[in-house]
């Protein structure tokens, strides 16, 4: 049997890829990995806990919260205010970012922004969901409080983002730019342990994952593009948990849609917290992710923290034809009237 390689272990052998690395990073992923193992821990016995259902709140999004959307966000966010290697953090949850105080003294280099508990909705019912996390190099004076231009920083600035699926597995999925890994959690040592290494996405796949109820709220390229899609006889998944659907779409290939709607004219989903970390992954793993309006996503200027932005992303054969049918079908002329 091959020697277990445990992610600790893992993240230090490839600190020495980085001649210079401050050993920042490498602290900053481990304590990631120590907040997703405590999320995982009451993620998986939640229906014994009083942690299921609403908490009775909206988040910044204007979204119900669930009680574990807020436990994941204070466990992330002890985790990473213990650690002493991150300044500040921006989360789904909250309405602004949170500065935290350097640890005896340490000036420290890195924001992280995180979706604590992605699918949240899916919970109650037993389905996988997910942590997104992203990670920018500060931007402001390392002397002083972190500021918000560290935390609307381009995905292109991305040092290293990641997501953590608690699925029928435990797993967690992050790239540091060089590539994709993905370590499963052992229970029984409690250590997340290396199970799939230099991850790469599929150029084709059978699956697109877009919320089909939807339809006809979409612009007719979409819609056109989806019906594609079904004549394809390529196969609906659609879990309501998007770092769910994209782990299966980064393993088996295929395409996951977020259009824009009349209820979401931005698109829904948000582009610091999800979007900007899942396309980080998906390009690193040789995907490719853009918006329904065909802009690369890690390029966007970021404005402020809760921005929303559509998505195509997935596999790279299959993303290029979606932008092949909305160039086609937005440039032909529209008839009004019977005209
Ligand atoms: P969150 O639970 O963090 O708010 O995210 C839910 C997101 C995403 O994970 C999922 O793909 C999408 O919302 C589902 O939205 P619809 O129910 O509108 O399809
Ligand atoms: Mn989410
Ligand atoms: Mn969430």
């Amino acid at each position: 049997m091959n020697r277990i390689i445990t992610l600790d272990e893992f993240i230090i052998k490839r600190q020495k890829d980085f001649p210079y690395a401050s050993g920042e990073l490498t602290g900053l992923l481990r304590d990631i990995g120590v907040a997703a193992k405590i999320v995982n821990r009451e993620v998986n016995k939640a229906g014994l806990l009083n942690i299921l259902g609403v908490a009775g709140s909206e988040n910044a999004s204007g979204e119900e919260v669930q009680k574990l959307d807020l436990y994941a966000n204070e466990k992330l966010i002890d985790c990473l205010k213990n650690s002493g290697e991150c300044c500040g953090v921006a989360s789904e949850e909250l309405e602004d970012f949170v500065p935290i105080q350097s640890v005896s003294g340490k000036t420290s280099k890195y924001v992280v922004v995180f979706d604590p508990l992605d699918g949240s909705s899916n919970i109650d019912v037993n389905v996988s969901v997910g942590t997104i996390f992203g990670i920018y190099r500060r931007q402001s004076e390392a002397e002083g409080p972190c500021q918000m231009d560290d935390f609307l920083q381009k995905g292109t600035e991305l040092v290293a983002a990641g997501y953590v699926l608690y699925g029928t597995s435990t797993l967690l999925v992050y790239s540091t730019g060089r590539g994709v890994n993905g370590f499963t959690l052992d229970p029984t040592i409690g250590e997340f342990c290396l199970s799939h290494t230099d991850i790469q996405i599929p150029d084709r796949g059978n699956y697109y994952a877009v919320n089909q109820g939807y339809y006809l709220k979409f612009d007719v390229e979409m819609r056109r593009y989806i019906d594609y899609c079904s004549d394809m006889n390529l196969r609906l998944r659609y879990i309501g948990s998007m770092v769910s659907d994209i782990h299966r779409i980064l393993f088996q290939g295929g395409i996951f849609l977020y259009p824009n709607t009349r209820k979401y004219p931005q698109g829904k989903l948000r582009l610091v917290y999800e979007c900007n970390p899942l396309s980080f992954i998906v390009e690193q793993a040789g995907g490719k992710g853009i918006t329904c309006q065909l802009e690369r996503i890690l390029e966007l200027p970021v404005n402020h923290l809760h921005q929303r932005a559509t998505i195509a992303i997935g596999s790279p054969g299959m993303v290029d034809e979606m932008k092949a049918f909305v160039e086609r079908y937005s440039a032909a002329p529209t008839f009004n009237n019977g005209q």
